[in-house]
């Protein structure tokens, strides 16, 4: 009786879950000792450590990768209640209001199209589908039944919109494992603070997003407990890094949001090579209480979105003053001093398609041709015609804004991740970021403490070789600097050389704080609301390659500053790769960014999803998207 009453969606969504935990766990790829061959490069790699422990893990807890065969048969299984394909939050919810979509209609629509495509094609965005959707649809269903019955009409902000959530935020009920199979145990007992918020404002959490291991890496989202996130736009290509599944997953379409985490560049880069919006919010208005660190005093965690309204959707519900009092720098956001804009409750306000006019927006040429850059010629031109849309929209555009000055040296910063202290003993740039520190170390084993997983040191984790052989090298060189903790920078020959840079967050590092003051008072005395400057560089780049110009352009300014950075689809290369704009403004002037992003994407409305994703229909079949490339 009970299955007579349920919706064909609901059948659908049922079977896909049944089947979801019949299937065998997969083998996990981790660290062993022997070569690896990216892009036909023979690389060495060697590690030690019991392996026994790391073995038995990855069989007990890697689970739900689904074989093609059934993937293949799920789009079969019928056209979805509603088209899913680039849907928005404001659409869908309308769909409900007017009876024409349940929420277990919505879930299972997206489901199908994980099961049909993510395998298949080796996108491979998904670690997990959570195991709780029937329930949690079911209730949905109810609330919503109860909405229209009583004639209010009005659905909570989020009601129904399916996550993908990166695998470094807590999600209670499944591991939270980082992308690394030692963390395959990691059961966590609260949700992150973000992820409790957006649950209270109405959204799923469908699933958990494929990522690169321990957040790492800038350029390649691959890890050790569910292999290398493909792009959907070309699949031989990556994702950049660390937040790719949830960037590929969204610009899929097998969700409407992902959850990402920004320490350098893993919101903005990914949501770039995926052509999503992504904001990187002001350090200090978003909690990061229960997601992974990478390194606590520049990491950020936000959304990924198709479109710039459903990210200021999200992003209303994950401002202000962490509500568990987990993360204390979100008290900043409280402090006028700190915040003189204050903490609206309502960022859709601010989407006005004539926002450009009388705005004044700084191009950092400095930072598109730093000394460290091979920008590629196609994103540059892209970049251009993004100027000249943004001027006839409105804006007054300063064409080469320069920033000057530099109280910690003898000349101005010139584009580059570093601060020249001028000619001390070495003569040397010194690096804002001190990659020197110990702090990822300190920050992970402060997780580690209270965590779920069985490991509670790098030092354990290390040695077990738990990890894919590509970290090893980030291992090895934050192994070296286990000892240099806050206090020890600058050092005394450091002192000598006139370093003055410490392991300090973006109001005690000096470094951080004079970069960050050179430019607001640089945009000051410019009237500048805002700084642009091309997302990346350089499109993505095929799997395997670790040598050809990344063009990461993220690392510089909001991570070191503090100050808020978005990410607005730009157009495409020749070879449809996807580029950014990227857009910079004042600490906590967020509202000034999604003006500026929604102004331009309504004006340009450059995102086409990636072609070979196509909604899902009774005949379908195979994408016909294979990779051409093995890769371990
Ligand atoms: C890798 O190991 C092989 C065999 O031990 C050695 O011949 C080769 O030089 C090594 N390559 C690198 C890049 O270290
Ligand atoms: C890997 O190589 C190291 C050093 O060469 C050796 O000590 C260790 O036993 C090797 N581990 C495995 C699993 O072969
Ligand atoms: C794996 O599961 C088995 C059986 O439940 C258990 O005995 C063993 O301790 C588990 N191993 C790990 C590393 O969790
Ligand atoms: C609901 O479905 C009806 C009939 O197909 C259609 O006319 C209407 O536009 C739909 N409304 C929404 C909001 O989806
Ligand atoms: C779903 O709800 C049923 C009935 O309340 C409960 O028995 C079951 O454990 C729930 N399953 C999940 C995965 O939460
Ligand atoms: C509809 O419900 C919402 C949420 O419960 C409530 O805030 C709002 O006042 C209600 N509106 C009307 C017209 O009853
Ligand atoms: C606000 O921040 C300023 C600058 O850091 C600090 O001096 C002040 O004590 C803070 N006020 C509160 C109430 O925390
Ligand atoms: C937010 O502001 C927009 C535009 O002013 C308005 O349409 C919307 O209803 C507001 N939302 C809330 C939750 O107040
Ligand atoms: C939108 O921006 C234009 C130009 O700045 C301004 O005149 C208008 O008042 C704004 N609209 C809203 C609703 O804020
Ligand atoms: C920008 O201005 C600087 C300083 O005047 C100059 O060195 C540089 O060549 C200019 N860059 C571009 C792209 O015009
Ligand atoms: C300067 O160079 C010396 C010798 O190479 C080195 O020991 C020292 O660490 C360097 N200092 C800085 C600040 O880079
Ligand atoms: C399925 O294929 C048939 C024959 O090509 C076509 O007539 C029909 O419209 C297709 N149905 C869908 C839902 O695409």
């Amino acid at each position: 009786m009970a299955l007579r009453q349920r919706t064909p969606a609901v059948q659908l969504l049922t079977v896909v879950l049944l089947a979801l935990t019949a299937v065998s766990p997969i083998k996990a790829q981790f660290g062993a000792n022997g070569t690896f061959h990216p892009g036909g490069v023979t690389r060495n790699f060697s590690v030690t450590g019991p392996w026994n422990f790391i073995d038995t893990l990855s069989l007990n807890y890697t689970t739900q990768a689904l074989p093609q065969s059934f993937a293949r048969a799920q789009c079969q299984t019928g056209q979805p209640a509603y088209p899913v394909v680039e849907a928005t939050i404001d659409g869908v919810q309308q769909a409900m209001l007017a009876e024409n979509l349940t929420c277990s209609q919505l879930i299972a629509a997206y489901v199908q199209r994980i099961s049909y495509y993510d395998q298949s094609t080796g996108v491979n965005a998904v670690r997990l589908v959570m195991p709780d959707l029937a329930n949690v649809t079911a209730a949905k269903d109810a609330q919503l039944a109860a909405v229209i019955a009583s004639g209010n009409n009005t659905l909570p902000d989020l009601f129904c919109v399916p996550f993908v959530v990166k695998d470094n935020y807590d999600t209670v009920g499944v591991a939270t494992a980082n992308g690394a199979v030692a963390l395959l145990d990691n059961f966590p007992s609260a949700d992150a603070t973000i992820v409790a918020q957006i649950k209270a404002a109405g959204a799923v959490i469908l699933a958990k997003g494929n990522m690169a291991e321990w957040a790492f890496s800038n350029a390649v989202s691959i890890g050790s407990a569910f292999g290398i996130v493909r792009n959907p736009y070309d699949t031989d290509r990556v994702t950049a890094g660390s937040s790719g599944g949830p960037a590929a997953a969204v610009s899929a379409s097998f969700a409407m949001i992902g959850l990402g985490t920004d320490t350098g560049n893993s919101i903005r880069g990914p949501s770039g090579h995926n052509a999503l919006v992504g904001i990187r919010s002001t350090i200090g208005i978003t909690s990061r209480a229960g997601i992974i660190p990478l390194i606590l005093n520049r990491d950020i965690g936000g959304p990924m979105g198709r479109t710039v309204t459903d990210v200021a959707k999200v992003f209303q519900h994950i401002v202000g003053p962490d509500p568990t009092g987990r993360d204390d720098v979100t008290l900043r956001s409280a402090n006028s001093t700190l915040n003189p804009y204050g903490i609206p409750s309502n960022y859709t306000q601010f989407l006005n398609a004539s926002g450009l006019q009388g705005k004044t927006i700084g191009v950092l040429r400095s930072l598109e041709f730093n000394p460290t850059t091979s920008p590629d010629g196609e994103i540059q031109n892209l970049f251009n015609r993004a100027i000249m849309d943004l001027q006839s929209l409105g804006a007054t555009v300063i064409d080469n804004f320069t920033v000057t000055g530099n109280s910690l040296g003898d000349k101005p910063w010139d584009g580059r991740n570093s601060w020249y202290v001028g000619t001390g003993a070495n003569g040397s740039f010194v690096g804002f970021s001190n990659p020197q520190c110990a702090n990822w170390i300190e920050d992970l084993q402060t997780y580690l403490s209270t965590a779920g997983s069985s490991f509670k040191t790098v030092n354990d984790i290390y040695v077990s070789g738990g990890f894919h052989p590509s970290v090893v090298g980030s291992f090895t060189s934050n192994m070296r600097n286990q000892n240099i903790s806050s206090a020890s920078l600058p050092t005394a020959n450091g002192i000598a050389a006139g370093q003055v840079c410490t392991c300090g967050d973006d109001l005690t590092n000096p470094c951080r704080v004079e970069f960050r003051t050179r430019l607001l008072a640089a945009m000051d005395a410019q009237n500048a609301d805002a700084l642009i400057y091309p997302g990346w560089a350089n499109p993505a780049r095929l799997v395997g390659d670790y040598d050809s110009p990344l063009g990461d352009l993220s690392q510089i300014i909001p991570p070191n500053t503090g100050m808020p950075g978005i990410v607005v689809p730009m157009g495409y290369t020749s070879r449809g790769l996807p580029a950014t704009l990227q857009i910079v403004a004042r600490p906590y002037a967020e509202p000034t960014l999604f003006t500026i992003a929604y102004a331009y994407e309504q004006g340009t409305k450059r995102r086409t999803p990636p072609p070979g994703f196509s909604e899902c229909t009774a005949n379908s079949t195979s994408s016909g998207i294979t990779s051409k490339e093995a890769f371990p």
